[in-house]
C-alpha cells in the first residue's frame, strides 16, 4: 500500500475529433513562430500533411516540411538532418505520421540540443540537454509515441533497433485526433493496433507496473479488444477509431513507467533482418510470448482474460490465464495477423535471433513477468514458427 510510485506524462493532451486545427493555437501556446514539420514521404505525397500545413498557412505560422527518412528510421537517417533546425531557425517540431514520424522528430531535436552523435543517447535518461517544444499527432494508432518518452531507431548496418528514453522526449504537446487514422488501410489498422494492444498486455504483467498504469491499461485492454476488430472491417467507423485511439493513448501513456517486454524485444529482431513492420512483427509472437509469461503471473494473465470478455467461471487459475492467451489469437487470426514465416522468419534464424535477444534488449527484458535465458526465447521462437 505505501509503496512510492510515479508515473510520467506529455504536458498537455488535446484529444478528439478535429483536435487537429489546435495545432497553430498549440505553437501559439509555446511560443513557436517558425517550425519544421517532420512527416514520412507517403504522408507528404498523399497530402495527408496538408491536414496540418492548411492550418499553419491559415494562422499565419512560418513551417517547412522534412520527409527525407522512411519507416522505422535509421540513426543514419536522423543524423543528416542534425543541423538542419540551427541552420533555419526553427523554433520547435511538429512530428505528423505514424511512429516514424514522431520519432524522427523527436531525434532531430535531440541533435538540435546535445553534441554527440545521436546513438550515444540509447538507453534511460542518457539526453544530457533539454530539447525544443514538441508537437506530436499521430496518424496511426498506434505506436503512442505521442504521449510516450521513447524515440526507437534503426541501425542500418546491423538491423538492430534501439531506444532513446528520456523525460526530455515526452511531447510538450500531443494532439491525437481519430480522424486522423480513418485513411489507414486494414493491414495498417491490424498491425498497428496490435501494436498498441502488445503495449497494454506487456505494459499490465510488467514487474515495473503500478497501480496507476494498470488503471490506464486496463482500460486499454477493454477499449481495443472490443474496438481493434470493427476498426480494420470498417476503417469509416469513427465511434472505433476513436476508441482505438484513446486506447493506444493510454497504453502509450502507461508504457514510460511499466516498461514492454518480451514480444517487444524478441519483435526487433524480427523487424531487424526481415523489415517486418513493428506492429506485424508484434503481432505474430505475441500468443507464443504470452503462453511462455502467463506462468510468470497466472493471476495477472487471468484478469487480462477477463478484461477481453472471456468467461472464466469454474476455471483454476492456470486455465483462466490461458483463456487470454487463446483470446489474443483468436483476436490475431481474425484481423489476418501474418505468421511469423509469412513475414519470413525460418527455423535457421531461431538461434541468431535468440542471441540477439538476449544480448540487445535487457531493458526491455529487465521486467518481463517470467526470466528468459537464451534457450527459452529460442523455445518461443519455436513455437511462434510452429515447430
Ligand atoms: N516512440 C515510441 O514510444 C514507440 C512505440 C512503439 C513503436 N515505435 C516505433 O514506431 C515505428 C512504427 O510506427 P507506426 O507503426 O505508426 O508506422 P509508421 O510510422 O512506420 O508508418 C507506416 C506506414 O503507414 C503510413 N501511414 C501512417 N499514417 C497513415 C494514415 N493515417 N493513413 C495512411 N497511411 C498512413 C506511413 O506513411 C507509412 O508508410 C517503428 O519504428 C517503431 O519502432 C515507437
Ligand atoms: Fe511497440
Amino acid at each position: 500500500m505505501n509503496n512510492i510510485f510515479n508515473f510520467l506524462s506529455a504536458t498537455d493532451v488535446r484529444f478528439g475529433i478535429g483536435a487537429v486545427k489546435q495545432v497553430g493555437q498549440a505553437c501559439r501556446d509555446l511560443s513557436v513562430k517558425k517550425v519544421l514539420v517532420v512527416s514520412d514521404p507517403f504522408m507528404v505525397s498523399s497530402g495527408n500533411v496538408t491536414k496540418v500545413t492548411d492550418v499553419l498557412d491559415d494562422e499565419g505560422i512560418e513551417y517547412s516540411v522534412y520527409s527525407d527518412f522512411e519507416a522505422s528510421p535509421s540513426i543514419e537517417q536522423v543524423a543528416n538532418a542534425s543541423d538542419l533546425m540551427k541552420e533555419n531557425g526553427f523554433e520547435g517540431i511538429i512530428g505528423f505520421g505514424g511512429g516514424s514520424s514522431l520519432d524522427t522528430g523527436k531525434a532531430i531535436a535531440v541533435l538540435n540540443s546535445n553534441d554527440m552523435p545521436v546513438e550515444q543517447y540509447f538507453g534511460i535518461d542518457k539526453v544530457p540537454n533539454p530539447v525544443c517544444p514538441l508537437i506530436m499527432i499521430p496518424t496511426t494508432a498506434g505506436t503512442g509515441s505521442e504521449v510516450s518518452n521513447a524515440c526507437i531507431l534503426r541501425n542500418a548496418e546491423t538491423g538492430v533497433k534501439g531506444g532513446i528514453c528520456s523525460r526530455f522526449l515526452m511531447a510538450d504537446i500531443a494532439i491525437c485526433d481519430p480522424e486522423m487514422t480513418v485513411s489507414c488501410p486494414p493491414a495498417l489498422t491490424a498491425a498497428v493496433g496490435m501494436d498498441a494492444y502488445t503495449h497494454c498486455i506487456e505494459g499490465y504483467v510488467s514487474n515495473n507496473a503500478n497501480i496507476l498504469t494498470r488503471t490506464f491499461h486496463r482500460e486499454a485492454i477493454k477499449l481495443i479488444s472490443s474496438n481493434l476488430r470493427k476498426a480494420v472491417a470498417n476503417g469509416n467507423d469513427i465511434e472505433a477509431r476513436y476508441n482505438m485511439m484513446l486506447g493506444s493513448t493510454y497504453a502509450g501513456w502507461a508504457m514510460a513507467v511499466a516498461s514492454l517486454g518480451a514480444c517487444h524485444a524478441m519483435a526487433y529482431a524480427l523487424e531487424g533482418k526481415y523489415h517486418a513492420p513493428h506492429g506485424a512483427a508484434n503481432a505474430a509472437l505475441l500468443p507464443a510470448v504470452m503462453r511462455y509469461n502467463a506462468l510468470g503471473n497466472l493471476s495477472l494473465f487471468k484478469e487480462i482474460a477477463v478484461l477481453m470478455g472471456e468467461n472464466v467461471s469454474g476455471l483454476n487459475d492456470r486455465d483462466a490465464a490461458y483463456k487470454a492467451v487463446t483470446a489474443v489469437q483468436q483476436m490475431v487470426d481474425d484481423i489476418d495477423i501474418k505468421g511469423v514465416s509469412e513475414l519470413g522468419m525460418t527455423e535457421d534464424d531461431i538461434e541468431d535471433f535468440a542471441k540477439k535477444t538476449m544480448k540487445n534488449q535487457t531493458r526491455l527484458l529487465n521486467f518481463n513477468p517470467r526470466r528468459l535465458t537464451e534457450e527459452t526465447c529460442a523455445a518461443i521462437y519455436r513455437d511462434a514458427l510452429g515447430k
